[in-house]
């Protein structure tokens, strides 16, 4: 049976006098109505009058228009889509989690506290950091919340340092997240391995010059307060000399900041504080396999050396073990400490995303530290596999070897007028999410493919065998990947209007 194509907003199909809600009648007085005038609205008049049947068959038609992670494979580089096990919401859904109140005192929530302290546990043995917070609510909150701890340190030093280094391979958060923070972004250029390059570099389309690592360093020397790398880079490239960046920035008294969203490429086998990364974020909601499509609620968990640790955000949670005699079991209690004179402050309201740290917690329980270290050489080998049966079909621009993902880009194609956004919709057709695409910006036309451990052989065959269709039919046929998509139920859009001008509120009209 066909699906409906066309669907109203909610709004459209609202009429008057319908309603979708049935409460009790009041049966105590009714309270006085004390709010100002300038403050009352009728937020009544703004919403549809629909019944519980229009809202449910509304938004179950329209979820069936959508693609999801539970439908198929969803290798959007950089976003780490894996599969959320369902162990995870089933821990997350217990009632002790969801009915504790965040303003309850510690006594009455121990086990929550315990849930949160366990888990920095894991994140300091899988980072190599001594330090970790779970306040901030995503990955780029992450990246502010260290950039700041960063500034913290050097004010706390009375130096004003006003330069951050970001390679032009970093994710486009970090440059964003430093400027927020108040600094001047100076751009590191990349090699043609796709590393970081500690050698000037002549921009081929300009042929200016472009001040390589050591020379900034040379040139910047105090007047910068740290670097901002992503490692493995927006390539899926290990930047191989972090060491020696690190040992540089010492050097001067500056800090190295890890984007450590790619940490599935990492976890259980290298560790950045060994590296000599400073402070860093992961991206709870990648690596542990908690959802976060749709912008859903996220996890950015801090980790960072001890000089950082006193400018953490508050509170932190303390364990205090309980002393006892020989033979007997420690037992220990949890506490939240406010008095931290130095805390930068607060970046969420309590502690962070509750849920997701839960999630997470189960996540590391149910793998166990040598399944997380089976799950990244899983994410790896299943990158490098689609690397290798795409390899010739797409081009690659760096061919150095990659971790957890893939970027191909379209010059092959674009020799018949096929482009990558050509490509990405013709995926839809085959029943695959697109990769992320025109996204690192040093690829023209990237495809940025992470299939994440969560995939089978048997499915990466299925995607790889599409890519290979895709790819003959652009040589034959390039017009229908100009049509595509034309089987989905909302075909090609116009992305340029959508994106220049967004109509993002409904209007009675
Ligand atoms: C490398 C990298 N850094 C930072 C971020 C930002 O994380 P978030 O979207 O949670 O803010 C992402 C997001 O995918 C990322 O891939």
């Amino acid at each position: 049976m066909a699906l409906r194509t066309r669907e109203s907003l909610i709004f459209e199909s609202s009429v008057p006098g319908k309603i979708g809600m049935d409460l009790p009648h009041l049966d105590v007085p009714a309270a006085k109505d004390t709010r100002p005038a300038h403050l009352k609205r009728n937020a009544f008049e703004a919403l549809p009058s629909v019944s519980e049947v229009d809202v449910i068959r509304h938004f179950t038609r329209l979820s069936k228009w959508n693609f999801g992670l539970d439908d198929g494979m969803y290798p959007l580089g950089s976003c780490t889509m894996k599969h959320n096990p369902r162990i995870n919401e089933k821990t997350a859904a217990l009632p002790g989690f969801t009915e504790s109140h965040p303003m309850a005192q510690d006594i009455h929530v121990q086990g929550n506290l315990a849930l949160m302290f366990t888990l920095q546990e894991w994140l300091k043995e899988m980072t190599g950091l001594p330090a970790v917070t779970l306040h901030p609510s995503a990955g780029a909150a992450g990246e502010l919340t260290g950039v700041m701890l960063m500034r913290a340190y050097h004010l706390s030093k009375g130096a004003h340092r006003r330069v951050i280094l970001i390679p032009d391979s970093g994710h486009g958060t970090n440059p964003a997240t430093a400027a927020m923070a108040g600094y001047d972004v100076v751009e590191l250029p990349s090699r043609e391995d796709g590393t970081i390059s500690f050698e000037d570099v002549t921009d081929p389309s300009t042929g200016k010059i472009r001040k390589g690592f050591a020379t900034l360093v040379a040139e910047l020397g105090n007047e910068i307060a740290g670097a901002m790398i992503t490692n493995p880079n927006t390539l899926g490239i290990f930047e191989y000399r972090i060491k020696e960046i690190a040992d540089i920035l010492h050097g001067i008294g500056a800090l190295l900041y890890m984007d450590g969203a790619n940490m599935n490429a990492l976890v259980g086998t290298a560790r950045p504080g060994d590296f000599g990364v400073d402070v860093m974020h992961l991206n709870l909601h990648k690596t542990f396999s908690t959802p976060h499509g749709g912008g859903g609620p996220g996890s950015g968990p801090v980790a960072c050396i001890a000089a950082l640790e006193p400018f953490l955000p508050r509170p932190v949670i303390v364990r205090e073990t309980t002393k006892v005699g020989e033979g007997e079991v420690a037992t220990h209690s949890y506490r939240l400490d406010w008095d931290r004179p130095e805390s930068m402050g607060k970046v969420h309201a309590f502690f962070g995303n509750f849920g997701i740290v839960v999630r997470a917690m189960t996540y590391c329980l149910s793998h166990g530290g040598d399944g997380l270290k089976a799950a990244t050489l899983r994410a790896i080998v299943n990158a490098n596999y689609i690397r290798k049966q795409l390899t010739g079909v797409f081009h690659l621009e760096y061919d150095t070897p990659t971790l957890h993902e893939i970027v191909f880009d379209d010059s092959i194609q674009t020799k018949k007028g096929v482009s990558t956004l050509d490509i990405a919709k013709r995926l839809l057709e085959y029943g695959f999410h697109p990769p992320t695409i025109y996204f690192p910006l040093i690829v023209h036309g990237a495809l940025m493919i992470e299939p994440t451990e969560s995939e089978s052989k048997e499915e990466m065959d299925a995607f790889v065998d599409a890519m290979k269709k895709i790819a003959k039919e652009a040589d034959e046929n390039p017009d229908l990947l100009h049509q595509a998509p034309t089987t989905t139920v909302v075909r090609r859009l116009d992305e340029t209007t959508a994106a220049r001008k967004p109509i993002l509120r409904w209007t009675k009209a």
